[in-house]
């Protein structure tokens, strides 16, 4: 096997690229995934030859460049891509002046990082500034958290305030609530930009009508976020139509957050 593949967080890395696909969340080429590898992990595992340079289409903030990453590839499938790293993800260390993305290894055929990349790196980017543990930025889409966002009204505070009073976990696993931005061409710097302004106070950001970015220091954490939202959105799916009689109300949700010591997103709560 290649070394690279003996990378315990490349193995986790592909094995939830196959669970994402598993839950229906990545039809065909949606979605798409990058992780910062640690410095102990490029040293023992990634090849030290450059096979490609690929320009970035923006350059890449300071905090990231000579960092590795692994990410998916731009049209790759999600159901190939366990069975078929080496064409559906590339090994790429950001170059000195951030312009560039030298390639270690994957993206054979002469595959490119996904469309994405804009929201990728200015994710990493406004995450690292708040959590310099931060590693993972995924992108995907969830069926019932799209399908919420044709339903509801696009506040932010609403749809926070919503998916907190679904179930006593939403408030644990996000308690800064969800970032929102209403529909906006996908594959460009605009909505880069917009995600990760809004990445600099939330871990997870929906795109209406779209999917959704989450966040993480582990690829387990940052699925495990949008696994959360995704549930609290799949409960507000089937109570629709119907009369809800009891939910979590604000005193409850402020007992949740002191039990956890959590501070919920200010001016949320009465
Ligand atoms: P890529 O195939 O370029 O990663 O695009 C998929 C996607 O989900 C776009 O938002
Ligand atoms: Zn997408």
């Amino acid at each position: 096997m290649e070394k690279i593949l003996e990378c315990l967080s490349i193995e986790k890395y592909l094995s939830i690229i196959d669970n994402m696909y598993r839950l229906g969340w990545d039809e065909r080429n949606g979605g798409n995934v990058s992780m910062l590898l640690l410095k102990e992990e490029v040293e023992a595992y990634v090849p030290k030859a450059v096979i490609r340079e690929i320009p970035l289409p923006i350059v890449a903030d300071p905090l990231l460049r000579g960092k590795t990453l692994a990410i998916t590839r731009t049209g790759g499938y999600f159901r190939n891509t366990k069975a078929h790293p080496e064409h559906n993800i590339g090994i790429i260390e950001i170059s000195p002046d951030g312009t560039k993305a030298l390639l270690h290894w994957g993206f054979e055929d002469d595959g490119c990082f996904t469309s994405e990349v804009y929201a990728h790196l200015l994710c990493h980017a406004a995450r690292l500034k708040v959590n310099p543990n931060n590693r993972i930025v995924m992108h995907t889409h969830p069926t019932n958290l799209l399908a919420l966002t044709h339903l509801v009204k696009l506040d932010e505070k609403e749809l926070t305030l919503a998916l907190w009073r679904t179930m006593t976990e939403s408030i644990v696993v996000f308690p800064e609530g969800v970032g929102l931005l209403p529909w906006m061409l996908c594959g460009t710097n605009e909505i880069g930009q917009a995600t990760a302004e809004k990445m600099a106070d939330h871990r997870v950001v929906v795109w209406s009508l779209h999917g959704v970015y989450g966040s993480g220091d582990t690829i387990d954490e940052a699925f495990g976020l949008i696994e959360t939202v995704e549930k609290a959105a799949e409960i507000m799916i089937k109570e629709l139509g119907h009369e809800i009689i009891n939910d979590i109300d604000d005193e409850g949700l402020k007992a949740i957050a002191a039990h956890f010591k959590l501070t919920p997103h200010p001016g949320y709560l009465k």
